[in-house]
């Protein structure tokens, strides 16, 4: 069994100032405590190479928050996965509710950056959630389903072997609404539900080896309680991530849940 993952987003906030003060504060502590959970930070594009040299044999890692779905060329703005994986990039966020909503991006170009994540030995972090909207016309899970299906199209369901799932409902994202605990524990069973039923055998089945963690107005005073959830294998954090008391208080409360997981 993987070690339980926490994933700090911190969207497009942050200067090479305020991220050398945060790290500082947040690198001790979090050393601390990967003996039970493995964490990662994803900051805006251009402190990859300031957040890689601070991380550097510290065993923290680090993620990108969006990639191209191309290689190379003529693709004005955007940054590809190789030049990801030159800053020791473990993780890339894929399909985050505010690339998909914002910037349009298509279950189908999510599906391709997924691809090119894993082409460049990197593990896609899949981000998958309904809209308030979705949720109340009773059409959580087949927005769900089909956003998992765009993965089993583009790469096969073998894809999901070297993936992790987040799942995020749109409406707690940055909105202080926490989903219920029914609501999650739900969500992620049929998420493995799902990929279970598109498995040919049992042993093709990527489902119960999945890491499946939740994001959406996670903070120390929710982190214990969504965290001992069933089917809960760790945290996808934003504007929490950004406060480092914060950040610590989460990152021990997936600690503990961990730990008396391995004494159990
Ligand atoms: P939030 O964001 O923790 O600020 O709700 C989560 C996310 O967008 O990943």
């Amino acid at each position: 069994m993987t070690k339980p993952l926490l994933i700090g987003n911190w969207k497009m906030n942050g200067n090479l100032q305020l991220n050398q003060e945060l790290l500082s504060r947040l690198i001790p502590k979090l050393q601390q405590l990967q003996k039970h959970i493995d964490i990662a930070v994803c900051p805006p594009t251009p402190y990859l190479f300031q957040v890689c040299d601070a991380l550097a044999c510290t065993g923290l890692m680090l993620g990108a928050q969006t990639v191209s779905e191309y290689a190379s060329g003529a693709h004005t703005g955007e940054v590809s996965a190789s030049m990801l994986s030159e800053f020791k990039c473990r993780y890339v966020l894929v399909g985050h509710s505010e690339r998909r909503l914002k910037y349009r991006e298509s279950s189908a170009a999510v599906a391709a950056k997924f691809e090119a994540v894993q082409s460049a030995a990197m593990t896609p972090v899949l981000c998958v959630g309904e809209t308030l909207e979705e949720r109340a016309a009773g059409e959580t899970r087949l927005i769900i389903e089909q956003q998992l299906q765009a993965i089993i199209d583009q790469v096969g369901l073998a894809g999901f072997e070297e993936a992790i799932v987040a799942y995020e409902p749109v409406w707690a994202i940055g909105t202080g609404e926490v989903a219920q605990a029914s609501q999650i524990e739900s969500v992620h069973q049929s998420i493995r539900a799902f990929l279970s039923s598109n498995a040919p055998s049992k042993n093709e089945d990527p489902s119960q080896q999945l890491p499946i963690v939740y994001g959406g107005s996670v903070k120390s005073s929710n982190a214990a309680e969504i965290f001992n959830l069933t089917g809960v294998d760790g945290g996808l954090i934003g504007g929490a991530s950004l406060q480092a008391g914060e950040f610590i208080h989460i990152s021990e409360s997936l600690a503990e849940t961990a730990g008396s997981l391995v004494s159990e």
